[in-house]
């Protein structure tokens, strides 16, 4: 492969990755069952660090914590006003927040076949993405320093020991009582599968994760968001994924994200830009020179070279540039009361994608406003973990809500986004407001028809797309985000449609629904039925809602033994 300009080789990447009808992107096309990954990473010879079970974890608060820690309703994770204080970070909180971002939510069994599902979903169930928590001296046990989450075991597994005083100069500028998360993937696990448009799929599970983070810390009463101008050279070094040694033989982690998570009100103590703040990158320098322990695990007996997810990679790395814009101001996001009051922490665990939709559920006018609603970026939770220009707008088959005519719709989710949708789609669409949905809702209809065909034809002829309330495409600003922002922001756009898609899951979940993420689609026939004729929008992520189908073959059993007492 010739060296290319890092955005002339993304825009191939993406390119070159695209399905169509007479080809899909390049994989092996089959699944070769002798080097399945494992989808659980650990490091050996790491001391492990147990989490409790929540309800323990709960039972030794502090007891200011104890006193205000309750069972928070979904849609209460939306509303200040409901809010309780926040929980003091360490081990227990730890463990919780934990629990219900990125723990098992279930496993799953067909005869001798048993597989974990998790709070965070991931395409085709096979969960690139590594995380680490970072934190000082009594938030994981007593030493500052490194940890490597280990979800099938709920548990943290302590990989570097910060020296105490180059934590506390490094960690000067972080807010009382935070900490930092970061998030890696290993692209060889969705490779495995899915081949060269894999990488594609490693960002959108990044999305998922955060956004799975972000709605959890809400859970704890702390705010969750990316911390911007951190290079994936300072995130690999932070949490060890670039010590060659530790990862001899085994599969490598790519860089993704660096977190802050801190309690509500003191996220900003340092800042320098409005909200956010600057953490030190000379925490990346404390790591180098910290004590290391433990060895990657390899989770395959070989596996297959793909160079263009190499060089996609390479060349979207976060590169310093800092590309934070103001977080977007925060809309009413209030649903409709409900019949009952659903707890967070039980919807998170539910969450689960539909393998099939029965073809006849709708939702009504009202509840699908409110859960459009939640979708733009001011609704808060997840949005506000992402802080960038916000760049994905949805087309949308409506099929089955009540008051509704079904036909082609769009939501801009701001009002750049509005001016340029109209400018590219296709310039027969009516853009009118529907009756029966709030003016204050960017929503609009573009045609009506009878979207069922064309949108299971559209999303490789899965039946989900069409037998769903509605489906979905997420269409992203892609020539302006790689021309303004670099070409990281290829990453940070499948980050964004990933937030969307949880938020989707959450919402469905809610409305007594249920969701599922689709990556596979044809992509310029999408792009074909909109009018779009070149890149300055892309559908990169699509998604259906609708009354799911059980698989009653299927058996559920809770994602961790204290669970089924
Ligand atoms: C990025 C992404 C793409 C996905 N694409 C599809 C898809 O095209 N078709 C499908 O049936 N499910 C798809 N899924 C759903 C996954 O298969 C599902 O998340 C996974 O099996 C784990 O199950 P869970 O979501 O119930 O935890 C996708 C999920 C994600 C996150």
């Amino acid at each position: 492969m010739p060296a290319r300009d890092p955005l002339a080789t993304v825009r191939e990447y993406h390119d070159q990755t695209k399905h169509h009808f007479n080809r899909f992107a390049r994989s092996l096309g089959y699944l070769d069952w002798a080097t399945q990954p494992d989808p659980f990473r650990s490091f050996d010879g790491c001391r492990r660090i147990g989490l409790a079970e929540p309800l323990r974890a709960a039972a030794t608060f502090a007891p200011e914590d104890a006193a205000s820690w309750r069972d928070v309703s979904y849609d209460e994770l939306f509303d200040p006003a409901s809010w309780p204080p926040p929980l003091t970070p360490g081990l227990p909180a730890m463990s919780v927040f934990l629990r219900y971002s990125l723990g098992l939510s279930a496993w799953k069994q067909a005869g001798p076949s048993r597989w974990a599902l998790r709070v965070n979903p991931s395409s085709g169930n096979l969960h690139p993405t590594e995380s680490y928590v970072v934190c000082g001296p009594g938030v994981a046990g007593g030493q500052p320093g490194v940890h490597h989450y280990a979800p099938d075991a709920h548990a943290l597994e302590a990989r570097c020991v910060f020296d105490g005083a180059a934590w506390t100069a490094a960690a000067a500028h972080l807010p009382e009582g935070s900490f930092l998360a970061a998030l890696t993937s290993i692209h060889w696990r969705e490779a495995w599968k899915y081949g060269e448009r894999a990488f594609r799929y490693c960002q959108h599970d990044v999305g998922h994760a955060v956004a799975a983070m972000r709605t959890a810390a809400e859970l704890m009463g702390w705010t969750c968001a990316i911390v911007p101008g951190w290079t994936s050279h300072q995130v690999a070094a932070l949490v060890g994924a670039d010590r060659d040694a530790d990862f001899e033989g085994a599969e490598p982690e790519e860089p993704a994200c660096l977190m802050l998570v801190a309690p509500r009100g003191r996220e900003s103590r340092t800042s320098g830009r409005g909200r956010q703040c600057v953490i030190d990158a000379s925490l990346a320098d404390a790591a180098r020179a910290g004590t290391w322990s433990g060895r990657a695990t390899r989770l395959s007996a070989d596996r297959v070279q793909w160079d263009w997810i190499d060089a996609a990679a390479e060349a979207s790395r976060e590169g310093g540039t800092p590309p934070a814009a103001p977080p977007a101001s925060r809309s009413n996001a209030i649903a409709p009361p409900r019949d009952a009051a659903i707890p967070a922490a039980r919807l998170i665990l539910q969450r689960r994608s539909a393998q099939s939709m029965d073809g006849a559920t709708a939702i009504g006018a009202d509840r699908f406003a409110a859960l459009l609603r939640r979708l733009l970026p001011g609704a808060g939770p997840p949005f506000d973990a992402f802080p960038w220009t916000p760049r994905i707008h949805l087309a949308l088959f409506v099929h089955r809500v009540d008051g509704l005519r079904p036909g082609l719709y769009a939501l801009p989710r701001t009002d750049a986004g509005l001016g340029l949708l109209r400018g590219a789609f296709n310039q027969d669409f009516a853009w009118v407001r529907p009756p029966g949905i709030p003016d204050d809702l960017p929503f609009f209809l573009l045609d009506h028809a009878d979207c069922r065909r064309i949108a299971r034809q559209l999303s490789c002829a899965q039946d989900i797309a069409a037998d769903g309330c509605f489906s979905l495409g997420m269409l992203a600003e892609f020539d302006a985000a790689l021309a303004e922002d670099g070409p990281a922001a290829y990453r940070r756009l499948f980050w964004e449609a990933g937030a969307i898609g949880q938020s989707l899951y959450l919402e469905a979940e809610a409305a007594g629904l249920r969701g599922t993420g689709i990556g596979c689609f044809f992509d310029d026939a999408v792009h074909q039925l909109l009018g779009i004729t070149d890149h300055s929008l892309q559908s990169l992520y699509h998604f259906t809602v609708g009354g799911p189908v059980d698989d009653a073959r299927l058996t559920t059993h809770p994602g961790y033994p204290w669970e089924s007492r």
